[in-house]
Parts: structure tokens; C-alpha cells; sequence
């Protein structure tokens, strides 16, 4: 055994420290309902209504009360806290108008040059209105959909938060995705207004944001863009568009909150799946809010003096529920910061935590092994010492990247919170609490309210063995369902049982710590973004040289997995290094950057079952292990040869 493995053993624990656990959210709530130990917590939580019913008392404030906690009536469409009068901006910025919480700071903005703007919860206040007053002029109104395009800018959660206030559904789309894709999910959520920017700062350069969004619009039913004079770069401006600033000047300040129902919808957000079409995952408003600021007070503990920093970008959800929603709730300050994670230098943001004096600190194992190979002295630069909680979530975290993150960051004295959730859960699900002692590598429990299994085949709960995550109750936060696609929101989530099938493999241990693999499906991690195997397949072959693509994912030390890509040309098309390299640009032109394959391979062939359909199984294995298994059901065997030759 390597001394790293002692250190890392699967009971290697980290005890938090003994003032955190006295000081924290999670024990002052046990002591109010007179709870003395954790076990007797999570036992009793296991009652859901009583547990749901008691947290959102102290969370949020209902326009109307509601009917029932849980409405399982009409399962797997579950409702929460029926039919009260909701809206989640009401938490997030109206109700602060009466408190104190007024003239505090909701976030430090500071620009990749360095800038930093002081945005108080008042001011935001007053934007939000604006552009809601503004929106409500260009005809928009509760429940249609507005598409938002915008890159990390206090823009992009007042757009958000002016959506919401009048009720209308937002569906925002990551900066770094392609025309193309912003295109299907202007499409597919039936969008009739976009938000947009000119452009923003990327590495010291302006990315020209608008020449997408213009291309995205063609052949959509998109009638007004709006678009904030972010970057100053030229843009054309054609009737449709329309600067915000002239739209939003003239408006009032004060702007009524719509009353919704709390399960009405607040927005939708496309993730990726085993089909070539994104899900539009739909969050209601108000389940999701307290989901989210339930999650953000126990896990991350945030008192009113934090300082809060989730590093993640808002056009994913780990930014929708705790850059702009859960924070907002519970009234904090958080760093929301425009540029690059290690721009002009690599301790870019380990400086930004010194200077602003961040509390807590959440981010994706991606950026930890992307900084782990700067080298210490990078991360020694600064001083931490503000720091007492840390944050992980996308992937799984290996042991040396946590121990790293620990150690230098951390000065071994702030747990570190692995959380696990998905775009569909809305908020955190499996993850430690700052008084439970952490494993590095596991996201430790189903937090109290949650409930979670791994099973076999036979869909029998396991222990210590590896299996499929599925949750056994539902809770607040959960998708409402996928956008109009009821149906496959049934199919593709629900077991018979009534459990949701999350599609990742895990393994209980023997004390009931969870160890989340991986995906268990067709879908890739590359640096804690999904992206289904199938999505790149289809970019690929809509090249007119491209006949056959299989897509898989290949172990990568920093990503967590890097995108191979095996392309079988049309015939007569000669193979090139020029094509290789055009073919991979074409992938990020239809999807993003993020999806450009990081290997290229062409083939003759690629192995395939007698009805036709590509293995990508096999595919995998020959890329990955090197021993392809069983080939009986292979139409071709001479197709894997192709494949080891093509990999050398
Ligand atoms: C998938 C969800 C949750 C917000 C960011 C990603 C993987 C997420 C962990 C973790 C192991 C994790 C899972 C999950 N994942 N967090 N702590 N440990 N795996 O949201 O794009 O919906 O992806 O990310 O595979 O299913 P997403």
C-alpha cells in the first residue's frame, strides 16, 4: 500500500471543526425542535411532509397559504405546497425592501479587468422592476417564454429575476453554446423574445455574443431582441432589436409582483440526454425555492456575514439555484465574478477569495485538477484564511484532487461539501453537512428531507455493491416534467415503482456513505457539464463528408472525461489532418466549445449489432480497457479491429 492510499483509505474521516458544528444553521435548528443527535434527525426527517412543512416556515412567504405539503395524487407529477399564492422574487428581492437586507450588498461584481461594482439588493431591486416594467410594454406576460443569452453579467440574474416577476418562464441559455444550440431551444421552448449582449470579456478579448444570437433567431419565431450595451463591441442592430438601456430608462422603479400558483412553472433549462435532443427540464416556483435555500443554509451553513462564492456559470443550474435563486432567498452576498478562472494569472481566483474575503467557496473538481497542475505555489500566494467551508460539484471528486483542495485551500481546518445533484433535482441531494465528518471522494448522505438507494438489476437495494442511484421520495425542488414532453418525462425518469432513475452508477458503504461513479447511460462529464454522446454524434454526421460517427468518453486527468470521436467519411472523401481539424471546429460551431471531440479518429467501419445500431459499448472498451468483451452480437468483428488500429 502507497502511503497515498492509507491516507485516502475508504475510512479515512475529517472531522469538522468543533465551533462550526456548535455555530451552525443545521444545529440551531435541532436544538429548536429539541433534536439531540443526528441519527434522530435523519430518522425523523424521513417523514417528509413534517420535515418539508416545518424548513419552509423559516425560508419563505406565501402571498396565500397552501392547501396540502404534497400533492401525490397524480403521480409521477407531483405537486408541493398546493395552491398557494407564490412568487420566488418576492423572497429573492421584495420582501428584503422592508428589512435591513435593503442596503447590503446581493453581489460583489468584479469584470475580468479587474473592476468591481458593488450591486446592493435595493438596486437590484429597482433593475429587476425596470426591465420587468419594460417586458410587460413589449408584450410579454405570465407564462410565456423569454430566452436569455448572456454571459456572466449582473444582466443575466436581473433578466432572470424580471421574468420571473411577471411570470413569464425563463430559459436561459449558456454563453459558450453555439447559434445552433441556442437555436433548438429557442425552438423547442417556443420563445418569442430573446435577451442577449453585445458581447463580453473572455482572456482579455470581447466575444462577439450578438453575431450568435443573430444567426440563433433566423427561422425562430424570436419578435424582440434585447440587448444590453455590455462590451461596447459594433454590432448591427436590425428592427427586431432593441437596446436594453432605451427600453429600461424610462421605466418605473416600482413594479407589481404577479402572483402565480406555486407550481407554476419559473423556468426551463435544456440538459443533455441518451437522445440527440436536449431536455427542457421545467422547476416551479415554489417547491424549487424551498429546495434551494433549504440546501444553501444547511450544507453551506451561510449566515448574513458570509461572503459566498459559487464559482459555477449561471447558464447551468448550479448557478440558476445558487448564484441567483437560494442566495437571493436567504439574503447574502455573493462574488459574481465576468472572466476567466485563471486570467491574467493562475491564482486569479484564489486572490479574488483573499481580496473580497470569501467565507465559502464552491466549485467543480474540473477547476481543483486544473489547478492542482499550476503547482502549490500558485495556490500559496494568497491568504485563505477567510475561508471556513468549501464546496465541490458536477463530478466526482477523486481523492487526490480533494486532499489537494483541502490542503491548500482549505488549510486543512474547511470540510469540504461534495454535493451531488442534477439539473433535474434543482438543488442538492447527497452531500455532507458541516457537523458530519467527510470522506474524500464520497458525498457522504441524502440529506435530511431526502432519500436516496443504489440497486441492482433486479431492483434490489445494495450495499458495497456498485449499482443504479435512484430516489425513493420525491421533494420540493424536483422538475415538474420535461417541456412539453410529458410522456417522455414519464418514461424516461420513472420506474414502475415510482422511483426516479437519476442515471448514475454509485455504491453504498458499509456506514451508508454514498460514492457516486459516473453516469451509468450515454452521457458524457467533460468538466462537469453533460453532454450526451448522441448530441456530438449528429453534429458530426450533419457535416455533408461525414457518413457515421460513434462518440464516446475517454478518462482525462483534468476534465474528468475528454470526447473521442470515431468518423467513418463518405465515400470519395479523402482523409486529413485539415478535415480532422474541420470536423472538430463543426462540432463546436453546432454545439459549443465544451463538445469539441479532444481525439478524431477515421475509420472504415464501426462495430455494430445486425439491426445496425452503432456499439458504442464496444467502441468504449476498445478505447478504454483495451478488452472489448463479448462480440457475439456484432455484425462486424472486423470493425474493432479498425478501431485498435486507428488508436495505435
Ligand atoms: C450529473 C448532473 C449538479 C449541478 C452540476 C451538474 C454528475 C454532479 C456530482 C458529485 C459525482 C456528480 C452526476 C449527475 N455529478 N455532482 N458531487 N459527484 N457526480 O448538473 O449537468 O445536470 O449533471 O453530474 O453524474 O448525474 P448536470
Amino acid at each position: 500500500m502507497t502511503n497515498v492510499e492509507v491516507l485516502l483509505g475508504e475510512n479515512r474521516k475529517f472531522y469538522p471543526p468543533k465551533s462550526l458544528v456548535e455555530n451552525s444553521n443545521i444545529k440551531q435548528w435541532m436544538d429548536t425542535h429539541k433534536i439531540t443527535d443526528l441519527e434522530t434527525l435523519y430518522k425523523r426527517s424521513r417523514d417528509i411532509e413534517w420535515f418539508w412543512g416545518e424548513v419552509e416556515k423559516d425560508l419563505v412567504e406565501w402571498y396565500s397559504p397552501y392547501g396540502k405539503i404534497l400533492d401525490d395524487s397524480n403521480k409521477p407529477f407531483y405537486r408541493w405546497f398546493t395552491n398557494a399564492g407564490y412568487n420566488i422574487v418576492h423572497d429573492a428581492l421584495d420582501r428584503h425592501m422592508k428589512t435591513s437586507i435593503k442596503d447590503k450588498i446581493a453581489y460583489i461584481f468584479e469584470m475580468e479587468d479587474g473592476r468591481v461594482t458593488n450591486i446592493t439588493y435595493s438596486d437590484l431591486y429597482k433593475d429587476v422592476n425596470k426591465l420587468a416594467n419594460a417586458l410587460k410594454e413589449l408584450g410579454v406576460g405570465k407564462g410565456d417564454r423569454v430566452a436569455i443569452y448572456l454571459p456572466m453579467i449582473p444582466a443575466l440574474p436581473t433578466s432572470m429575476l424580471a421574468c420571473a416577476k411577471i411570470g413569464a418562464v425563463h430559459s436561459v441559455v449558456f454563453s459558450g453554446f453555439s447559434a445552433h444550440a441556442l437555436k433548438d431551444r429557442i425552438i423547442d421552448s417556443g420563445a418569442r423574445t430573446l435577451i442577449t449582449a453585445d458581447g463580453f470579456w473572455r482572456k482579455g478579448k470581447i466575444i462577439n455574443l450578438k453575431e450568435q444570437a443573430d444567426e440563433a433567431v433566423k427561422g425562430t419565431g424570436i419578435e424582440n431582441v434585447i440587448v444590453y450595451d455590455w462590451s461596447h463591441c459594433d454590432v448591427p442592430m436590425r428592427k427586431r432589436d432593441t437596446w436594453c438601456h432605451d427600453i429600461t430608462t424610462p421605466q418605473s422603479t416600482e413594479c407589481e409582483t404577479e402572483i402565480m400558483d406555486s407550481s407554476d412553472p419559473l423556468f426551463i433549462l435544456y440538459t443533455s440526454g441518451t437522445t440527440g435532443k436536449p431536455k427542457g427540464v421545467e422547476h416551479v416556483h415554489g417547491g424549487y425555492a424551498v429546495g434551494v435555500s433549504q440546501t444553501l443554509k444547511w450544507v453551506f451553513d451561510l449566515k448574513p456575514e458570509d461572503i459566498w462564492w459559487c464559482g459555477a456559470d449561471i447558464g447551468w443550474i448550479t448557478g440558476h439555484s445558487y448564484i441567483v435563486y437560494a442566495p437571493l432567498i436567504l439574503g447574502v452576498t455573493s462574488v459574481l465574478y465576468e472572466g476567466a478562472p485563471a486570467y491574467p494569472e493562475p491564482n486569479r481566483i484564489w486572490e479574488m477569495i483573499a481580496r473580497h474575503r470569501v467565507t465559502v467557496f464552491y466549485t467543480s473538481p474540473t477547476a481543483i485538477r486544473m489547478h492542482m497542475r499550476f503547482g502549490d505555489e500558485w495556490a500559496k500566494k494568497d491568504d485563505m484564511s477567510s475561508l471556513r467551508l468549501l464546496g465541490s460539484v458536477g463530478e466526482p471528486i477523486n481523492p487526490e484532487a480533494w486532499m489537494w483542495y483541502y490542503i491548500n485551500i482549505g488549510n486543512s481546518r474547511c470540510p469540504i461539501m461534495d454535493t451531488w445533484w442534477q439539473t433535474e433535482t434543482g438543488c442538492i441531494i447527497i452531500s455532507p453537512l458541516p457537523i458530519l465528518p467527510t470522506k474524500p471522494g464520497s458525498a457522504a448522505l441524502p440529506l435530511p428531507g431526502f432519500n436516496a438507494q443504489v440497486q441492482d438489476r433486479d431492483k434490489n437495494p445494495v450495499i458495497d455493491k456498485g449499482g443504479d442511484l435512484v430516489l425513493t421520495t420525491p421533494y420540493p425542488s424536483m422538475l415538474c416534467t420535461l417541456h412539453n414532453e410529458p410522456e417522455r418525462y414519464i418514461e424516461h425518469y420513472w420506474d414502475k415503482s415510482g422511483m426516479f432513475i437519476c442515471g448514475d452508477i454509485a455504491r453504498v458503504d458499509s456506514e451508508g456513505y454514498f460514492w457516486v461513479q459516473g453516469r451509468g447511460d450515454d452521457v458524457l462529464n467533460v468538466s462537469g457539464h453533460r453532454i450526451g454522446n448522441s448530441e456530438v454524434e449528429s453534429a458530426l454526421v450533419s457535416h455533408s463528408y461525414v457518413s457515421e460517427a460513434a462518440v464516446v468518453g475517454r478518462p482525462d486527468d483534468i476534465k474528468g472525461e475528454s470526447i473521442a470521436a470515431f468518423v467513418v467519411l463518405k465515400i470519395g472523401v479523402e482523409q486529413s489532418e485539415g478535415l480532422k481539424q474541420e470536423l472538430r471546429e463543426h462540432v463546436a460551431r453546432e454545439i459549443g466549445k465544451i463538445a469539441r471531440p479532444e481525439y478524431l479518429y477515421f475509420v472504415n467501419d464501426l462495430p455494430k449489432t445486425r439491426s445496425g445500431k452503432i456499439m458504442r459499448r464496444v467502441v468504449r472498451s476498445a478505447i478504454i480497457t483495451h478488452d472489448v468483451g463479448d462480440l457475439s452480437t456484432l455484425a462486424n468483428p472486423e470493425a474493432v479491429e479498425e478501431i485498435e488500429k486507428a488508436l495505435g
